[in-house]
């Protein structure tokens, strides 16, 4: 709680090119809460340096991503859009939390070790502490619920951990937060292989639909999405290319399973394909044009980019001073 409003927060990372799962999965949800909460939507760009990153491109990407929150229907006005890196409140509660964490339950972490793996050759120890950041980035803003994507609920369920060992230590400091998971159907699988969710990462890029695909790409993908030779259009796991179009198909126009089921009683798949690629397309298609028209407007985003960035840092110095005045450093003169 903050201001006697319930507070919400959530991240993003500026890496790869953001799909229509990123959107339908995550940025669709955040805008339809935004109204009930007080939100602080980041750009995490000091967890994306975990892995190495080309700096002009991490400049680039993280721009683009916040221009993408407000293209996607956040208000700056009412929404905290930011760059982590410009709020130093974050780095300064993780370094206090790394002191509350035990290596044993970082050790669990399944993202860990599935980063490490793939990247052997730099398994440096913010890779490792990764969660810890997270923690902050949560408990700095006395957050009480978090969207998240099933990925992220072990780090969840950490950050209560330690948020609930260092209020047992020095009273109730941290709001315990609570992850919000989004309505069933969100979760967008590849459309090259539906048993795959749609990641930004995937090579093959005809498997994922991207935010900034231009309409003659996105009805290609959708037409040579891999289905089945059942010839009907069921929502059923058996079928699950199909049923991942109708998801997709479901969240772009707000409708259910049962109503396409019945719209396309009969039809082929070419139609139903068809009518998928034109359904996200009407979606997009805004969102890239509110894109442009905002990256234009290099003033106005400049002063987005200040105004939440002061505004995140004096939430968060609030905390932070009561973590730093009960675990016993000096206070400060004023
Ligand atoms: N780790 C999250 C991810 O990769 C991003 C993230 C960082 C986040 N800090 C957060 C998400 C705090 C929710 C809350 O998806």
């Amino acid at each position: 709680m903050l201001d006697g409003k319930k507070t919400l927060f959530s991240g993003m990372q500026a890496t790869g090119n953001l799909t229509l799962g990123n959107y339908l999965g995550a940025l669709k949800n955040w805008v339809s809460l935004s109204d009930d909460y007080l939100t602080f939507y980041s750009v995490v760009d000091m967890h994306s340096i975990t892995i190495r990153q080309d700096p002009a491109e991490l400049r680039k990407r993280a721009r683009t991503l916040l221009t993408l929150y407000i293209a996607a229907g956040l208000d700056p006005e009412k929404n905290c859009i930011y760059y982590q890196s410009h709020v130093s409140g974050h780095a300064e509660l993780a370094w206090i939390l790394n002191c509350f964490t035990y290596m044993g339950e970082l050790n669990r972490m399944t993202q860990f070790k599935d980063k490490a793996a793939k990247h052997a050759d730099n398994i440096n120890a913010g890779l490792f502490t990764y969660p810890v950041l997270m923690a902050a980035d949560i408990l700095l803003y006395q957050t009480d619920v978090v969207p998240v994507g099933i990925d992220q609920m072990q780090h969840l369920e950490l950050t209560r951990d330690i948020a609930i060992r260092f209020n047992n230590l020095y009273g109730d400091v941290f709001t315990i937060p609570e992850a919000y998971i989004g309505k069933s159907g969100a979760k967008i699988m590849s459309l090259q292989d539906p048993s795959k969710k749609m990641s930004k990462s995937d090579e093959n890029p005809n498997g994922s639909i991207y935010l900034m695909d231009d309409p003659d790409t996105i009805i290609r993908k959708c037409k040579r999405a891999v289905t089945d030779s059942e010839a009907c259009v069921r929502y059923r796991d058996e079928q699950p290319g199909i049923k991942n179009l109708i998801d997709i198909y479901c969240a772009c126009l707000n409708k259910t399973p049962d109503e396409v089921e019945r719209e396309f009683d009969g039809k082929g798949y070419g139609d139903f394909k068809l009518a998928v690629g034109e359904a996200v397309v009407s979606v997009l298609k805004p969102l890239q044009d509110r894109f442009a028209d905002l990256s234009k407007n290099k003033d106005y985003l400049d002063k987005v980019i200040k105004e939440n960035a002061e505004k995140a840092s004096w939430y968060s110095n609030k905390t932070l001073r009561k973590v730093q005045k009960k675990i016993g450093f000096p206070e400060r003169i004023r």
